[in-house]
């Protein structure tokens, strides 16, 4: 595995590659690894002749006030685990080379970026379109794998990717969970113990709402309170920054359920802002 900090030296390798007529999968991410991103590398790697796996804490996605500058790391770590998935390339460049000082260009999905974490996160998902976007330019990818735990991301990257005929495949994967049901993040690193014992309520309180549904409730409103409630239980320390029910695709709220659903929530525990969804059928 080789390490590349200058986008344009990766640009060059990946033409040559292209030009070669080899395949090239992209597994992008911001570091500090666990079982989710080594998924997402299990994934790709038998799909592709040029696995290119990048470790970027994009600045652009963070806001004022957010974790940026906390954001955990492990450098040597997350080397040797992309070397054991067997990446050709480690993509892990500094903030200045991917953004110039007068960087004026961002890619933008309004209509699918304003709900759920555009709420209480009205930059996030510019910076995410944007720095996707120069990642697919400069690795010239056809397949790019991305997480269900992120399942707004994931749509809006499909729409970004439709709407600007951008030539790469957009593959969604399920959501890696701790054995507890806590779904894995980098950012429950974030968790004190007592937080952390607390946590997995949220899936909980997440699959006993399918269960719900499954059962015939179809009211929005009701399934929303009941999440609400079994998470205000499990996690008292916490506090809901939304608990929504939306069509999986459009991300439009649901009032009445007639048609599969995403239950999406988003809860601060302590320093964490953890999100987590479900998926649910009817
Ligand atoms: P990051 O949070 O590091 O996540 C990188 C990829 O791993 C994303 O596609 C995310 O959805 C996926 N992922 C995270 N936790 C997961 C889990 N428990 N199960 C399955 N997949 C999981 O998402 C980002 O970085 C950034 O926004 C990025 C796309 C790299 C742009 O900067």
């Amino acid at each position: 595995m080789r390490t590349i900090t200058d986008p344009r030296e990766l640009q060059e390798l990946c033409i040559q590659w292209r030009q070669q007529g080899l395949t090239i999968g992209l597994v992008p991410t911001m570091g500090f690894f666990h079982a989710g991103h080594l998924s997402l590398m299990d994934y790709v790697r038998p799909r592709c002749n040029r696995m290119i796996v990048t470790l970027f804490v994009n600045p652009t996605q963070f806001g004022p006030g957010e974790d940026l500058e906390a954001y955990p790391h492990d450098f040597e770590r997350d080397s040797q685990l992309a070397k054991d998935q067997d990446a050709d390339i480690l993509f892990a460049p500094e903030a200045g080379a991917m953004y110039d000082s007068d960087h004026a260009t961002w890619v933008n999905v309004p209509d699918l970026s304003t709900g759920l974490c555009g709420g209480s996160r009205p930059i996030h998902f510019q910076g995410v379109c944007t720095v996707v976007t120069k990642l697919f330019m400069l690795t010239q990818a056809s397949l790019a794998a991305f997480g269900e735990k992120d399942w707004q991301q994931l749509a809006i990257i499909r729409r970004m990717v439709r709407d600007l005929n951008i030539p790469v495949e957009i593959h969604g994967r399920p959501i890696v969970r701790e054995a507890d049901g806590l779904a894995m993040s980098s950012r429950n690193a974030y968790l004190t113990e007592e937080e952390r014992a607390c946590a997995p309520a949220i899936h909980a309180g997440l699959e006993a709402a399918a269960a719900l549904v499954r059962n015939g409730e179809r009211d929005a409103e009701t399934v929303k309170n009941f999440i609400r409630d079994r998470i205000g239980d499990g996690v008292p320390m916490g506090r809901a920054d939304y608990i929504e029910l939306v069509e999986p695709d459009s991300l439009k709220p649901v009032r009445n359920i007639t048609a599969p659903v995403l239950a999406a929530v988003a809860v601060f525990v302590g320093r964490a802002r953890l999100i987590d969804n479900q998926y649910i059928e009817v």
